[in-house]
């Protein structure tokens, strides 16, 4: 299959890695079709990985990740014609961090609304799942590299496209995957970042994920 993944950080970078190893296509997207990051990756990456521009790796891509700077993700987004996210399904990883006022950064959007519901309001005809937000992105792909079980959660409104991101993050090694329901649930997940934040201080690591134990 062929994705678009719209991020060069190290959150692009290792999914799009992942993905070409599972056998998939992947153009990494970014602000500029000459990004050095990404034109390194695509040398690592070897004949199924390309880059271009946000809106080239959305065109190209079969299935959308954004993965870009959470209070930034709408405008990164918005260089993109919508017409290449509608139908699609669009991964949202991105979290609304905000460290400007120094410190823990705080979440730019919670509450009331979240990120991943921004981006499904803004692009109505996208099917937007919230996935994989909640952990570090070496835990993303290699969920195994943390001994026991641990959680995973994945929301959106459309039941297929969640199936469809469920059956990839199986691929990924995922057991344990929670459908929280619509997109508003994206402000739980979301809101777990301040907690996930806490703990990375505690640990001083990022390899930790969350483990939901229930009665029975
Ligand atoms: N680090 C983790 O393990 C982890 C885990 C879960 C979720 N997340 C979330 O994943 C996302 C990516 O994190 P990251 O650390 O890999 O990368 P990042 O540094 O947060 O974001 C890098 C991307 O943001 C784009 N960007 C920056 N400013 C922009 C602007 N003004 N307009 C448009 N695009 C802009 C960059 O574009 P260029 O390519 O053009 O430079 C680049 O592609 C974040 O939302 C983060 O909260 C991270």
């Amino acid at each position: 299959m062929k994705f678009g993944v719209l991020g060069t950080g190290v959150v692009g970078q290792t999914l799009a890695t992942k993905l070409v190893q599972l056998g998939h296509e992947v153009m990494m997207g970014s602000r500029s079709a000459a990004n050095e990051k990404a034109r390194a990756w695509v040398a690592k990456a070897g004949a199924k990985g390309r880059a271009g521009t946000f809106g080239a790796a959305a065109k190209f891509g079969e299935v959308v990740v954004s993965c870009t700077e959470g209070k930034v993700a709408l405008e990164a987004l918005r260089t993109v014609d919508r017409r290449d996210l509608a139908g699609k399904v669009v991964i949202d990883v991105s979290n609304p961090l905000d460290g400007s006022r120094g410190g823990v950064p705080v979440l730019s959007v919670c509450n009331h609304d979240s990120l991943g519901e921004s981006i499904q309001r803004e692009f109505p005809d996208a099917r937007v799942v919230k996935a994989l937000n909640t952990c570090n992105c070496d835990v993303m792909v290699d969920p195994s590299r943390l001994k026991g079980d641990h959680d995973l959660f994945v929301c959106g409104n459309d039941a297929k496209a969640k199936e469809q991101v469920t059956a990839l993050l199986r691929d990924f090694g995922w057991k344990s995957i929670h459908d929280l329901g619509d997109i508003t649930n994206a402000r739980g997940t979301e809101q777990l970042l301040p907690l996930w934040m806490r703990l990375y201080g505690l640990f001083q690591s990022p390899d930790f994920n969350f483990r939901i134990v229930r009665k029975g």
